[in-house]
């Protein structure tokens, strides 16, 4: 999430020297600082999920909604509104996750000669973004904890609020469906985003080298949130054009992903010829060419996927499978 530019980085690495290089400018980015100035697209991110809700809202209110159709009982948004507001939250996460993750590609892949925005307010952009994703991830999983707590309404209030908390944060307890893998993979891609997001602010503490090689990590976190989101979404559990549009959104970042890989930014990153580069092992450079390769065949794999229309979706059924709430099976 935060960009791979920080202080203690050296020219040999092949990076440009920037005021956010030499460590004085970036010296002065501070995690309230970043807070502060993430406030507009906070507020932003709040007007896409609102949009979002009035969207699901009205969807579930006229019956055109899938969640309805894999859960027949939720036909009533005035019930379900906290289930809405976290599918909401869901998907801006999920959308502001994927913004993110294009803004660190961008700024750790090749240098564009002339680039409409300068680098540092990239970096910026990046920042910010990064740390609105993680609130609206946050937000994604408490209002799904909520409508919990407001559902199991036979069980004593104590209980009430730890099965809210249990199902919704503790890897494991949920129990339902396919929610048993799909619910742990939404907890995985939660409980790292955190650490790989924040680790930005400690950088002086942990050392440059550190936080970077730990950073680059977060990409599992972005596979993870998309892996959870199409298995258990409802509005892209079958194989129509919801599900399509997703799998398609997955090609920038693959095309992004494979680009920064093969002429990253730093030159120390380089594959080169193996053995050649300075410190280099076989062993490393075979890594780091397999890295390439499976980048190369995510993005063919999902061209593949568009194009053949075998997107792991669902075939919608004359009648809906489940009977109680939350309760959605794999078939
Ligand atoms: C503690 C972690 C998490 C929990 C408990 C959780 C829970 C859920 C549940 C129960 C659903 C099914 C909602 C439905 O019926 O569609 C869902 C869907 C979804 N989740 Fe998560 N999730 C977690 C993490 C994440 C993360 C990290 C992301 C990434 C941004 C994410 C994005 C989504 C999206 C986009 C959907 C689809 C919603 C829809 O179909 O309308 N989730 N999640």
């Amino acid at each position: 999430m935060p960009p791979e530019t920080t202080p203690g980085t050296t020219p040999e690495d092949g990076a440009t020297p920037s005021p956010a290089r030499d460590g004085h400018a970036a010296g002065r980015v501070t995690l309230r600082t970043d807070l502060r100035a993430a406030v507009p697209d906070a507020t932003a991110a709040g007007l896409v999920t609102a949009a979002v809700f009035v969207f699901l809202w009205a969807r579930m209110g006229s019956g055109d909604s899938a969640t309805v159709a894999v859960m027949p009982f939720m036909d009533d948004p005035g019930t379900y509104w906290m289930y809405l507001l976290s599918q909401a939250f869901g998907w801006s996460g999920l959308l502001w996750a994927w913004g993110t993750v294009v803004l660190g590609l961008l700024l750790s892949g090749p240098r564009l000669d002339r680039s409409p925005v300068p680098r540092q307010v990239l970096e910026r952009w990046h920042r910010t973004t990064s740390l609105t994703t993680m609130a609206l991830m946050f937000a994604h999983a408490l209002m799904f904890a909520a409508e919990l707590v407001r559902y199991e309404t036979e069980l004593a209030w104590l209980k009430r609020l730890w099965t809210g908390f249990a199902d919704s944060f503790v890897p494991g307890w949920y129990d339902s469906g396919t929610g048993q893998i799909a619910i742990p993979v939404g907890q995985a891609a939660l409980y790292l985003a955190v650490p790989l997001g924040l680790l930005f602010y400690v950088r002086n503490r942990i050392g440059a080298t550190t936080w970077r090689r730990l950073h680059r990590f977060v990409i599992v976190v972005y596979v993870l949130s998309v892996w959870h989101t199409l298995l258990y979404g409802t509005n892209v559990w079958y194989g129509e054009w919801p599900r399509t549009v997703l799998w398609l959104l997955q090609l920038p970042v693959a095309v992004l992903l494979l680009v920064r890989l093969l002429r990253p930014a730093r030159r120390a990153e380089r594959l080169g010829a193996p053995g050649r580069r300075a410190g280099g092992s076989l062993p490393g450079w075979a890594l780091r060419a397999a890295g390439r390769v499976v980048a190369g065949a995510v993005v063919v794999g999902i061209l593949v996927v568009v194009v053949s229309g075998h997107d792991g979706g669902r075939q919608r059924p004359a009648e809906a499978p489940a009977s109680s709430p939350h309760e959605k099976e794999t078939e």
